[in-house]
């Protein structure tokens, strides 16, 4: 049974204390700090909290690694490739601190809390000075004290490995250097407790647990008055919001009172699991003006066997039930998804399913992936007879649908005029701002560079598989 775990103030206290000493330590002259992030929007988020860290205890921020004085790396564990990249990028920092002995190097994220790879990364590559898990977060500055003093008693034998077994605590007060003046992720909730057979999230991220709604609605609150104009609440299955908080608010309830803050933004969520996308969710969404009519509904497969054994608690008839209440009720649903293929035990006949099912529903957009093996997942020791060639082969076909219907979805879109909001400048002159609808859809547009961080109309004259493309009408 999962025990709440709060951060007392006496902890952050702690923490505030050892940035002073880092601070005071490194005063002789400017130092950069470089967190380079992998995985997902949960590991943008964590890194935002670095950052907030790193500058409390003095350094400045860098995309150079040359110029870094610490390399952070947040890690992510879902798939291989993920992981070889980090292996990789990480090893190449051997030649920096031969040339700058006093560079620091620490490896966080989820990585980190499997047994293997904290083993590797002790054994195997010397360079790094420091590991902690994501649960570890909330004392980075107490972690890289360590390194730091050791450094000065005991030369080389400074290494702090941390990443401590955890079910993960709930840390509030933290500092958060954000990555953007216009959208902001809001993490409401950590850790999945959904086990699905594939997945090492929950064995790395640890029990799910609930941030307490007011402090989900402070931080929104100042959000808004900043003149923030996205928001997007995060967790890995943010429709089992509230379970286990006393306060008796569920995700439609949260997301309502989100709703209802004062200020011009746009509210959207991820991820939903499907399983508990109920009618609830989709009429809140319809009701509330702020609310993105756009939802990320992982199917991973449509084949009801393979879900069943993948542990994800509907059925292909369930899911696609949730698919037509939703359009129902949001008859202007953007809709998106994640697909594995090549799950162990698949057939051709079920990977057929998942096409089909594809088709059925077409998506506005899909993120596709070929299984991946992780050490201590069930499914890692499930027969898996299809060989990757042929699971390329699947995947290709997959892709080719998923392009073929975006494509076709975002033509719909010429000749209309739609509410987008700017985010940022491209690097092409003859479109060269970048906005998303509400439905979160990329938009490239011509206009004025002022318009960035604003609501503008934009007709859309042209589109691609990935994007449309116009001109700001006002
Ligand atoms: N909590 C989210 C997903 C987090 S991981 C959810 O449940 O929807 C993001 C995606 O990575 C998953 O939806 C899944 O499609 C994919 N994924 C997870 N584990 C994987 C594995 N072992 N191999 C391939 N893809 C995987
Ligand atoms: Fe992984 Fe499933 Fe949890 Fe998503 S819901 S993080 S896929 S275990
Ligand atoms: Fe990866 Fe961890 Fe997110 S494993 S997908 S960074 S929760």
């Amino acid at each position: 049974m999962y025990e709440r775990q709060e951060i007392t103030q006496a902890q952050l206290e702690v923490q505030r204390r050892c940035c002073e000493k880092i601070k005071d330590a490194l005063s002789d002259r400017p130092r950069f700090a470089l967190v380079d992030t992998y995985g997902c929007q949960q590991n943008e988020s964590d890194s935002e909290i670095l950052r907030g860290w790193l500058m409390d205890c003095g350094y400045g921020l860098t995309s150079d690694p040359a110029q870094a004085d610490i390399v952070v790396f947040n890690t992510c564990a879902v798939r291989e490739h993920a992981e070889q990249r980090v292996y990789g990028n990480v090893g190449a920092l051997t030649h920096n601190k031969a040339k700058n002995p006093d560079l620091i190097v620490a490896v966080g994220g989820c990585m980190t809390q499997q047994e293997t790879v904290k083993e590797k990364l002790k054994n195997s590559f010397r360079v790094v000075d420091m590991v902690f898990g994501p649960h570890e977060v909330w004392k980075f500055p107490e972690l890289l004290w360590s390194v730091m003093e050791r450094r000065g008693r005991r030369g080389n034998k400074s290494r702090v490995i941390a990443a401590e077994p955890s079910d993960g605590v709930v840390a509030e007060g933290l500092p958060r250097q954000r990555d953007s003046e216009i959208k902001a992720w809001l993490s409401i909730m950590n850790g999945c407790d959904n086990f699905c057979t594939y997945c090492i999230v929950p064995h790395v991220r640890g029990r799910e647990r609930s941030r307490r709604p007011e402090a989900i609605l402070a931080e929104a609150r100042k959000l808004a008055e900043a003149g923030v104009k996205d928001i997007t609440l995060l967790g890995q299955n943010v429709n089992s919001y509230g379970k286990g908080l006393a306060d008796g608010m569920d995700f439609p309830d949260l997301l309502r009172a989100v709703n209802d803050l004062p200020g011009d933004f746009v509210l959207r969520f991820m991820t939903s699991h499907p399983k508990d996308a109920t009618e609830k969710l989709f009429r809140t969404m319809a009701e509330c003006d702020k609310i993105a009519h756009h939802i990320h509904l992982p199917a991973q497969s449509g084949s009801s066997r393979v879900l069943k054994a993948m542990n994800r608690h509907y059925d292909r008839e369930k899911y696609l039930d949730t698919v037509a209440m939703a359009r129902k009720l949001l008859p202007d649903l953007v809709l998106t998804t994640d697909i594995i293929v090549g799950f162990p035990g698949e057939t051709e006949a079920d990977f057929e399913e998942t096409l089909s099912l594809v088709e059925e529903v077409r998506y506005d957009a899909m993120f596709t992936f070929i299984y991946s093996p992780r050490t201590g997942t069930p499914a890692a020791s499930m027969p898996d007879p299809v060989s990757r060639a042929e699971k390329q082969v699947w995947f290709d076909r997959l892709l080719d649908s998923a392009n073929r219907i975006s494509a076709e979805k975002h033509a719909a879109y010429v000749g209309k005029t739609c509410r987008v909001l700017v985010d940022g400048e491209t690097n092409d002159p003859t479109r060269n701002l970048s906005a998303r609808t509400k439905g979160g859809r990329l938009v490239h547009l011509t206009g004025d560079p002022a318009l960035v961080g604003q609501f503008v109309n934009a007709e859309i004259t042209d589109s691609s598989t990935w994007a449309l493309f116009g001109h700001a009408s006002e």
